[in-house]
């Protein structure tokens, strides 16, 4: 996690840094500092919460100087403090670094450096960085940039773990280094100024070109050109400059109270882009130019794996649903982050689609280089194609859902899904799904993005549902078959905004445990669109309400049956039996969204979350 901005330009930087931090507030907002050289000293602010708070403490305390680094942090070592907030300073205190990743045998090197005589003003893993890069450069004689970088060289050979780091030197006046391993890092081109960035998205309209850093990477600018060596000392390839194009930032809410309320509105929209020109209806299927496969190679697959992590993974989960019934080839769905401790069996027969909005997730990212590793073809799923995971597959899909600013996945999540069930429209066509069953998929996707805004229409009567169970203290989501993932995903929702303890299930684990936890104060959202599986769902919520359970039933729009038995009920348009995830995925949205709200909680920023996690 941790977002990185720093910049070397003709004038003061602090602009550039505070605009690009905001960008990068995803990554982190546990707190935000700033560093500058100015008059050959290192001067620092920071502040413990949001950017909007570091933007504060630079109005009380005015700075500015060039080049500068920034930070927005997101705690992995260390309490949320401003001492632990970065940039971290080296023994000389003229040395100034900011750190995104995880050093490993942070605590060796600091009982090492303690022994050497250093001393530490916080409990980051970080700080041991500046230490030891600071002493392997004042023991250099020549004091200059180039002992910078040997200096980076020397200390990072004994770091282990994972780190992008920028970094400033009050004696070094214009030059700024940066180095990464397993930590993304950008390196930006402007007319004016140069940059280095966690994420491209940061630098949107001040850079022409960017270069991805590479692992083991060290970059040195001094405003006008920049050099790239290696930490092991060996020779850099040549710079690869990218024209990037970064999608029209979501600058405002809209007119909506929260990111979150307007993302949840957005879908119907982001539904329609994720389909556009690429249902071809001649051939009753689905195309994705981006996987560069042809369709004898794709036929050619034995086996299908979906990894990623959180809400991503509760996609996958449906997907595997989805994928399965219409290509009737296998599906294993692997949490990311579980996927590179365990020993996969992958060979070239399998295709792993490495899903991740961000594209960013260190444990997906894991994933897909285990993946690759051991010789599977890797496909990703990213709303970021520019991001590390959408680079460093084989191939890919970009959801288009536009950018996401709310903690809380939602359009991401139903793009996701629409991704996966073309992906079964496409993978069934080149196997055994017939052109009129196909068809019949392809009506249902047409009217989705319609169905998807009738479904938002009832957004008052879920606030007023909201409302009346906003007390309770713990929530159960239950459904079956491809909404046994959406109960999963609606619990998540609750819990990432409202904090309130919420657990999914599939509804017929009711009986091998769950019926436990049923008693009046604990109310079970119950998926029970009319289906084949209807019935089945009833008899749960009998069982529940047998046992005073309170139950809030989601269906589907004209059925009788769920008004007289359940304690408030929820009607979706009639749709498709595949499109009912889709349909209660948005209706969970809206419960947990407004449940939030009655609770004062922060909806955009929930605590203790970060957008996109960069770290394992
Ligand atoms: C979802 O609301 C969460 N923010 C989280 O579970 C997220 O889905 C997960 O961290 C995966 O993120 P990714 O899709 O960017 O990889």
């Amino acid at each position: 996690m941790c977002g990185i901005v720093g910049t070397i330009g003709k004038t003061d930087t602090l602009p550039f840094l505070l605009e690009g931090l905001g960008r990068l507030e995803y990554r982190g907002y546990d707190s935000a500092g700033v560093a500058v050289v100015n008059e050959n000293e290192i001067k620092i602010r920071k502040a413990v919460g949001g950017v909007s708070r570091l933007v504060e403490e630079v109005g009380r305390n005015p700075v500015q100087g060039n080049p500068g680094i920034s930070h927005t942090r997101w705690a992995t070592h260390g309490s949320v403090t401003t001492e632990n907030a970065h940039p971290h300073l080296d023994a000389s205190g003229r040395l100034a670094l900011v750190h995104n990743g995880v050093v490993e045998n942070h605590k060796h090197l600091r009982e090492e450096l303690v022994g050497r005589g250093h001393t530490f003003h916080s409990q980051t893993d970080t700080e041991v960085l500046a230490h030891l890069i600071g002493e392997s450069f004042d023991q250099n004689a020549d004091r200059n940039r180039s002992a910078l970088v040997h200096a980076m060289q020397e200390a990072l050979r004994h770091v282990r773990g994972t780190y992008a780091i920028a970094l400033i030197h009050a004696d070094l006046g214009r030059f700024l280094a940066a180095a990464r391993s397993g930590s993304p890092l950008v390196l930006g081109i402007g007319k004016d100024a140069q940059f280095i960035a966690s994420d491209a998205a940061a630098l949107d309209g001040w850079v022409q070109d960017v270069v991805f850093l590479k692992d083991q990477d060290i970059a040195a600018l001094d405003g006008e050109s920049f050099h790239i060596a290696k930490v092991n000392g060996s020779e850099a390839a040549v710079p690869k400059l990218r024209k990037i194009e970064v999608e029209a930032r979501a600058t405002g809410k809209g007119g909506f109270p929260h990111f979150m309320l307007k993302e949840i509105h957005e879908q119907p929209h982001a539904l329609r882009e994720a389909m556009k020109g690429r249902i071809i209806l001649e051939e009753a299927t689905a195309r994705f130019t981006g996987l560069h496969r042809t369709n004898e190679q794709l036929r050619d697959l034995k086996r299908i794996i979906l990894t990623g992590c959180g809400t991503t993974f509760h996609a996958a989960l449906a997907g595997e649903y989805m994928i399965e019934s219409l290509a009737r080839i296998p599906v294993e769905c692997d949490y990311a982050s579980e996927f590179r401790y365990r020993n996969a069996p992958l060979d070239s027969e399998t295709a792993v689609f490495v899903m991740s909005q961000s594209g960013e997730t260190a444990d997906t990212l894991a994933a897909l280089r285990e993946s690759k590793r051991k010789g599977a073809l890797t496909l990703g799923i990213c709303n970021n194609v520019f991001s590390t995971i959408g680079r460093e597959s084989d191939g890919g899909i970009g959801l288009r859902a536009g950018v996401e600013i709310g903690v809380a996945a939602t359009k991401t999540f139903t793009s996701e899904l629409l991704i996966l069930a073309m992906l079964g429209l496409m993978l069934g066509r080149i196997r055994d799904l017939s052109q009129a069953d196909a068809m019949e998929v392809i009506e249902g996707l047409d009217e989705l993005p319609g169905l998807v805004a009738r479904t938002l229409e009832r957004e008052q009567i879920i606030a007023s549902i909201a409302a009346k169970y906003a007390t309770a203290r713990n929530f159960l989501f239950m459904g079956r078959q491809a909404n046994f993932p959406i109960a999963l995903e609606g619990a998540l929702k609750m819990k990432e905004i409202t904090y309130i303890p919420s657990a999914g299930h599939p509804s017929a684990e009711l009986k091998h445990g769950i019926i436990a936890l049923i008693n009046e104060e604990t109310p079970t959202i119950v998926l029970a669109p009319q289906d084949e599986v209807f019935e089945k769902n009833i008899s749960n919520i009998e069982e529940i309400k047998a046992r005073r359970g309170p139950v809030i039933a989601i269906g589907s729009e004209g059925d009788k049956s769920l008004e007289s038995l359940c304690d408030a009920t929820i009607l979706l348009p009639a749709a498709p039996t595949f499109l009912s995830p889709f349909l209660n995925t948005v209706a969970l949205q809206l419960l947990a969204y407004h449940t939030a709200v009655i609770h004062g909680c922060d909806v955009d920023k929930p605590r203790n979350l970060a957008k996109s996690v960069t770290v394992e």
